[in-house]
């Protein structure tokens, strides 16, 4: 038995040695790609909730800005209206539906036709490929954004990764896209030259030069609830609208980890009492 215990009080040392060790070594505590700022977001956290009007004003960001080169295919407009998001009543999220035009059919005479989108059908795309899409960009695919705050938030290197399974860091795909939107104005480095098409933005993750201008400038989206109308706090509520897009079930997912958590502390505090009660009398 005690041998056991040592065993596992070696490794215990050994693992926060190899940690120790990890942290104070520059060459990990660098990680992987540009350094992205950590932002305060109202849905971080393990109660983290979405700020419904920040995703409401994200969606208009979206809307009016970025959906003529980024589409959002996994996304229905029925989701608009659905518990824990944007929190849209269902006339209105059927009034941004019919705003937008789907391709339906075939008809009895075998023919595709258009019709106004309804609740159940989902963002159209706005290129009809991705070469086309390209064909539009220079060379560049706008991805889509129905996952793009998960698929970009993979970046953080050892041993990172490792503390955010405790400190519960999940916001790494906004943190990401609000960095990218305010990084173009960065100073060009003396020495580096901007390749023909390119532009200049030190947050980018695959090298400092992307394919698509700056999107989007201050005053460009009209709030009409006082938000400040600049490219920082448009980021931050585009970024917001993202990381609900792309989990839609977030709020529900946080406190079904929570009465989780409630439960199984309950459970076994109450398997603690009975090993006790039943083993009292027993020598050992
Ligand atoms: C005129 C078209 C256009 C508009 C408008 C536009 N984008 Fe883009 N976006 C692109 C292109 C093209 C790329 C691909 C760039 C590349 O790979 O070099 C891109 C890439 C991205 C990426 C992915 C970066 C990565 O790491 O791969 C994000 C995030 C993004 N855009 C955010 C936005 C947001 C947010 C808006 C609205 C505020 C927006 N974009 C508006 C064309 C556009």
């Amino acid at each position: 038995m005690s041998t056991m215990i040592k065993t596992v009080r070696a490794l215990g040392v050994s693992l926060a040695a190899t940690i120790a060790v990890a942290v104070a070594s520059p060459a990990f505590a660098a990680g992987e790609g540009p350094h992205i700022p950590r932002e305060q977001w109202s849905f971080a956290g393990p109660f983290g909730t979405f700020d419904k009007a920040q995703l409401q004003r994200g969606f208009k960001v979206y809307r009016e800005v970025c959906a003529s080169c980024h589409g959002l295919k996994f996304v229905a407009f029925r989701n608009l209206a659905q518990p824990g998001g944007p929190g849209f009543t269902e006339d209105q999220a059927k009034a941004i539906a019919a705003e937008y035009t789907v391709q339906d059919g075939p008809n009895d005479d075998g023919d595709m036709f258009e019709r106004p989108a309804v609740l159940a059908d989902r963002f159209p795309s706005p290129f009809p490929n991705e070469q086309a899409a390209r064909a539009a960009n220079g060379g560049a695919y706008p991805p889509d954004f129905s996952l793009i705050a998960k698929a970009r938030a993979a970046h953080r290197g050892f041993p990172w990764f490792i503390f955010d399974a405790f400190t519960q860091y999940n916001e790494q795909g906004p943190d990401y896209v609000h960095a990218l939107l305010v990084s173009y104005d960065e100073e060009v480095p003396e020495g580096v030259t901007v390749p023909a098409g390119q532009h200049y933005n030190p947050a980018f993750m695959a090298g400092s030069f992307i394919g698509m201008a700056k999107p989007i400038s201050d005053e460009q989206v009209e709030y009409t609830d006082g938000t400040p109308m600049t490219v920082d706090q448009y980021a931050r509520d585009v970024s917001a609208f993202l990381m609900w897009a792309a989990e839609p079930h977030l709020e529900e997912r946080k406190k079904m980890g929570f009465r989780v958590m409630i439960f199984l502390i309950v459970f076994a505090s109450m398997l603690y009492f009975t090993k006790k009660k039943l083993w009292r009398n027993v020598e050992h």
